[in-house]
């Protein structure tokens, strides 16, 4: 939620912060800005608001911007405080102009703050958190402080959540970042100085990068890093390891970020069990939880949001089938709401693409302060959520840029297959053989992902058809619950079409009174035990006048059950994946495509749909 970007040290600093807002524009759209430090003059800011336009207009508006400045700082932004216009984008300056300041989170305690300002805070020109911040460090510099010493002062008496980056003109090569609870990394190379709230957006630019972890600030100068505590003592910086390369955070030939990510899934889940299978027996290399430890285990709660909470219902019927241990999954933000029962014998597994939703992360937190033990699934290494939580195991499915969660997605559903197997072998409930032939299908699973993808143009033809629909239903039974679920999700974030998920059973409590003659269903009828009752569930809503769309098992020779072909108006066939838990893997692609094609086809942004952020960092 919000990009920040920060360089110091180049005289080409405005390109490296317009293509570094251009990478973060995963992050926020709200509005994008840049700040250059014009030495003993005042700073120079060019901000636009309006969406998806925002950065090309900042782009387009450059054009006066003072020649050669080399440090300056930049914001992509996700709307919190105030309105997505102009005088509320980032960066936000204060009352002399002369200080310029970008923040991510949430300033809690910021009408405090803003008391204390001149005139109780009436030179403030935005409704925003982030603008009193900026007055406050400059009313720190007033009272003779340096610009990193007054902003660790500041700091001190600021509540909330935060990653931000400070310039002054005074001070014209420093930029000073700090952070709490918000993505921020540095980076460096021989003469120059990076800030960012993720290494896309300065990679291939330093030459190697730093952690910046919670209450820290860090002081950046051509070349040099410095990073203390709030109090000012001195922390050895981390560096911090990147393994992928840069190609493979850009589009690759794609049209879009989601198209290459949907492709990349078979490599996603490929390199996510990479390692971690051993003759036939899964060594989960990143859990320090011991055998002992999974042994005691007597109560699982699944939290995660969005996607990642979709993927954890996958994780509770895996873990809860092979290694008989009681699971809740839970959406992240409700879970410490409600008083779970948690002991030292619990433990809640955090999802988690980013490793740093709030909702997710406080959901950590809570369960710590109860004793129980924590193991995050992430894809982000070194996250906050990795670095708070007993065990991690990564999804190693490499960045995700489209807002949109898919490759992480199957990538989490590997891993925690892959945990409810390590749990069964640890607790003794499955035997060695049947394991090592889970394992096997599990292996296999990377090409039925690819197999899968074969009827783009199916897909594609189907959802075309269907541009102008204004209701859909999912319907599943079981993972095919999960799956309807993720696949509503899906077609709601990118098309904005109204898409409820139901499990099938149900709709006869109630919402089959919905269903009128066209209304789209869209019914998850893959190989399982319960494909009977799915079945009896499709011809109600099929005499109620539904338009049926059938996510159905290939038999191998190209036909999918003839009940399923009878009923259905359009059928996506899909190889079976092995076993029925590893058939969402398989079986969410035609619905990722579904969701994809009818966007396009309705002219929306699928990288970037409105409203939306990739990593929600505010409650
Ligand atoms: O980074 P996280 O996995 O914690 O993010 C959770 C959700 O915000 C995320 O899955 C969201 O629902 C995506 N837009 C789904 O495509």
């Amino acid at each position: 939620m919000c990009g920040i970007i920060g360089v110091t040290g180049d005289p080409e600093a405005l390109g490296i912060l317009l293509e570094g807002l251009h990478r973060l524009e995963y992050r926020g759209y709200d509005s994008a800005g840049v700040a250059l430090v014009v030495a003993g003059d005042e700073i120079w800011r060019k901000r636009r608001a309006g969406g998806t336009k925002s950065l090309p207009e900042l782009v387009a508006a450059v054009g006066d911007a003072p020649r050669g400045v080399a440090c300056g700082i930049g914001h992509n932004w996700w709307a919190t405080h105030g309105g997505p216009t102009e005088r509320n984008a980032h960066p936000h300056t204060d009352a002399s102009g002369k200080l310029a300041l970008v923040h991510n989170g949430i300033i809690d305690n910021y009408r405090e703050l803003a008391a204390t300002l001149p005139q109780g805070g009436a030179e403030l020109t935005s409704d925003t958190d982030s603008e009193v911040l900026a007055h406050y460090v400059a009313g720190k510099m007033a009272t003779g402080l340096g610009l990193a010493d007054a902003v660790r002062s500041a700091l001190r008496d600021v509540h909330g959540k935060f990653s931000i980056g400070v310039v002054h003109v005074d001070e014209p090569e420093l930029i000073v970042g700090a952070r709490r609870g918000s993505p921020l990394i540095c980076g460096l190379n021989d003469t120059t100085a990076f800030l960012a709230s993720d290494i896309p957006a300065i990679h291939g630019k330093a030459d190697e990068f730093f952690v910046i972890d919670d209450e820290r600030v860090v002081e950046l100068t051509p070349g040099a890093v410095r990073i203390t505590t709030l109090l000012g003592d001195e922390v050895e910086p981390e560096r911090r390891e990147v393994t992928w390369n840069l190609a493979s955070a850009e589009k690759g030939g794609y049209p879009d970020f989601m198209l290459k990510e949907i492709h990349e899934q078979p490599d996603a889940v490929r390199d996510t069990l990479l390692g971690r299978i051993d003759n036939g027996v899964v060594a989960l290399d990143s859990t320090e939880l011991t055998e002992e430890d999974l042994r005691r285990i007597d109560k699982i709660f699944v939290v995660g949001c969005g996607t990642s909470f979709n993927a954890g219902l996958v994780g509770e019927l895996a873990i809860e089938h092979w290694a008989k241990v009681p699971v809740k999954s839970e959406v992240a933000s409700e879970f410490r709401y409600r008083d779970p029962v948690l002991t030292p014998t619990s433990l809640v597994v955090a999802i988690s693409q980013s490793g740093e939703s709030l909702d997710t992360m406080e959901a950590v937190t809570f369960a710590k302060r109860q004793s129980a033990k924590v193991l995050t699934v992430c894809n982000v290494v070194d996250s906050s959520m990795a670095r708070d939580s007993d065990a991690v195991i990564y999804t190693h499915a490499g960045p995700e840029i489209c807002v949109a969660s898919t490759k992480t997605h199957v990538a989490q559903i590997a891993a925690l297959n892959l945990l409810a197997l390590q749990l069964a072998q640890a607790r003794g409930t499955l035997y060695p053989e049947e394991a090592a032939h889970l394992v096997r299908d599990l292996q296999l699973v990377p090409d039925k992902i690819a197999a899968a993808m074969a009827q783009s143009g199916h897909v594609k033809a189907v959802a075309e058809k269907y541009r102008d629909i204004r209701d859909v239903f999912f319907i599943g039974r079981q993972v095919g619950r999960a799956l309807a679920q993720e696949g509503a999700l899906k077609l709601k974030e990118l098309s904005y079409v109204r898409a409820e998920a139901y499990p099938a059973g149900e709709l006869k409590h109630g919402p089959i009174a919905l269903i009128e003659e066209g209304t789209l269903v869209v019914a998850i009828a893959t190989k399982s035990r319960l494909l009977d009752k799915i079945i009896s569930n499709i011809q109600e809503v099929k005499a109620r006048g539904a338009s049926i769309l059938a996510i159905a098992t290939d038999d191998g020779d190209g036909n999918v059950d003839p009940r399923i072909a009878d009923l259905a108006d359009d059928v996506f066939s899909v190889p079976y994946a092995g076993h029925e838990l590893f058939t969402p893997m398989v079986d969410v692609v035609p619905l990722q495509l579904f969701a994809y094609y009818l966007a396009k086809a309705r002219g929306n942004d699928v990288d970037k749909p409105r409203n939306l952020a990739k990593t929600v960092t505010v409650e």
